[in-house]
């Protein structure tokens, strides 16, 4: 049923953005500075195009290239990359846990305090710290040094409630979750080594080491308090913890905000990396990703040239908030260049790169006024464009509406990869998923299995606060999934992983607490 209106929904959708295209068109046809730029937008739509087999071939092409990964590391786009958690809260937490997030030239800590299957996350704090640009360009001793005296100095500002909460089995010492943006080879679930400095980061040293043994060193260095790292993860991972707290059905953490990734339970592991229940949460860095079914236009080309990493991050390059809105400014651009779009010269700001932010696109974007006024606004406030005829504002606004399209559409064929890659997809016929179907029919795991949902936690802007985008994306799941599978899979937000998931991680692999399995 749901399918049946969701079809109807996407059918209606179409046959809508067909009829306001011809609209468009006539309304015009009488401006001839329009016409051409209309052209553009018509061939730009074109090449952006998601219809369902396209998503097929993709969702198909990412399940292969997870198992390549897995199979051999470096064998395929997706890193793959084993966490060594395979244990995930499961809401009985209880105590004082901290979380360290260095995931750019900010980082946060956070304490969170957790009462148990009843009071569940109880009270939390954080601050956020810039770090001096010195740190930047300076040593590992010194960055993580000002890191563990930071972390010091917010600890020492934990009020009474918290005090009462951490002291568990009489000990003193804190344990917190620690997510890292850089790239990282896990070697267990609290050791990893530093594989490159990114983010903003060129610092000499500390590549090739372990980053929570010199986190460790730095806070043993600050005299007075006693920590432990006890879990080391990426943010993805945070995202489904924290989901997993909630609800033991999560199977699947994604990030659709600024940058995008996604991490997942795999249940069948390769030879060489086992763990005592054959689980282990695998993160993928599926920003990565790159195939010759992705909808790549000139604009996508030539946004990927003019990048500092040129060749790299294709799929992120054309979902991530940090290039939505540049790649409607390099459209608009080249409508204004070539089509006179905006009057007879190209205005000076629409030239600059990145100066479009995608929360300004999704305010044009979700502009229903009749005469699109806050097409208007965005387009003076930005471009500082004075005046914008109707016709000029339509196009723009339709530019946002194809970028975001296609952006939600690609990150739905990545979900139904991973789906289908763990076998919940349930392509066939009769809507039961190919895990189920190697299963005897009167078998009682497979009752159990039937009545299961998978669930996706999510987190990022994009998701949360870019209404169209998270429509456009659900329509896209379940039209690439049966029925059944689509009425089985619940997609929730499940908000900062790298804070609160990072501490309730922490929780779950504490030395110290009781054990809450
Ligand atoms: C990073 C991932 C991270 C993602 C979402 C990407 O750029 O490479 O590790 O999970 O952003 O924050």
């Amino acid at each position: 049923m749901t399918q049946m209106l969701l079809s109807t929904a996407v059918a209606c959708a179409t046959v809508a953005a067909v009829a306001a295209a011809v609209m468009v068109w006539q309304k015009f046809h009488k401006h001839s500075h329009c016409d051409q730029a209309l052209v553009l937008l018509y061939e730009f739509r074109h090449a952006c195009a998601t219809p369902l087999y396209v998503l097929r071939h993709i969702s198909e092409h990412v399940a292969l290239e997870m198992q390549a990964g897995l199979n051999q590391p470096g064998g395929s786009q997706l890193m793959m990359l084993p966490t060594f958690i395979e244990k995930l809260p499961n809401g009985c937490e209880k105590g004082l846990f901290y979380a360290l997030d260095l995931s750019g030239t900010n980082f946060r800590v956070l304490r969170c305090l957790l009462g148990g299957p009843n009071a569940r996350v109880i009270k939390q704090e954080y601050e956020v710290v810039a770090i001096p640009r010195a740190l930047l360009l300076g040593t590992s001793e010194e960055l993580f040094d000002f890191i563990a005296q930071r972390l010091i100095s917010f600890i020492k500002l934990e009020g009474p409630e918290f005090q009462r909460g951490h002291n568990w089995n009489g000990h003193q010492i804190r344990e917190l979750g620690l997510t890292i943006s850089f790239p990282i080879c896990q070697t267990s679930h609290n050791t990893g080594i530093l594989i490159k400095w990114t983010e903003g980061f060129k610092i000499a040293d500390g590549v090739g080491k372990d980053v929570v043994a010199m986190l460790q060193s730095a806070m043993d260095r600050q005299k007075g308090f006693q920590i432990r790292v006890a879990v080391l993860i990426n943010d993805t991972v945070g995202t489904m913890a924290g989901g997993h707290y909630w609800n033991d059905d999560v199977m699947v953490g994604v990030i659709l905000g600024t940058n995008t990734n996604a991490c997942y339970v795999e249940c069948n592991l390769p030879e060489d990396i086992q763990t005592k229940s054959g689980k282990m949460v695998i993160y993928m860095e599926w920003g990565r990703f790159w195939s010759s079914h992705l909808p790549r236009t000139y604009i996508d080309e030539q946004l990927d040239n003019e990048s500092v990493n040129p060749g790299d991050r294709g799929f992120e390059k054309m979902t991530g908030a940090m290039y939505l809105g540049e790649i409607v400014r390099r459209v608009l651009a080249r409508m204004a260049q070539e089509a006179n779009l905006f009057g007879d010269s190209v205005p000076t700001k629409l030239k600059q790169p990145f100066i479009l932010l995608t929360l300004e696109m999704s305010k044009m974007h979700a502009d229903e006024s009749p005469d699109l006024r806050i097409v208007d606004k965005v387009l003076k406030d930005v471009f500082d464009i004075k005046r914008t005829e109707l016709s000029e504002r339509r196009i723009v606004h339709s530019v946002c509406d194809t970028v975001t399209m296609r952006a939600a559409r690609l990150a739905a064929a990545f979900i139904v990869g991973i789906l289908k890659k763990i076998g919940r997809d349930g392509w066939d016929a009769t809507g039961v998923s190919s895990r189920l179907m190697a299963l005897p029919r009167d078998s009682e795991h497979r009752a159990r299995l039937e009545l299961k949902r998978t669930v996706v936690a999510m987190d990022g802007i994009l998701y949360e606060h870019y209404h169209r985008f998270r429509i456009y994306m659900q329509a896209a799941v379940y039209e690439l999934l049966s029925e059944a599978a689509a009425r089985k899979l619940v997609i929730e937000l499940s908000k900062d992983g790298s804070g609160t998931g990072a501490s309730i991680l922490a929780a779950c692999h504490s030395e110290f607490a009781p054990s809450y399995s």
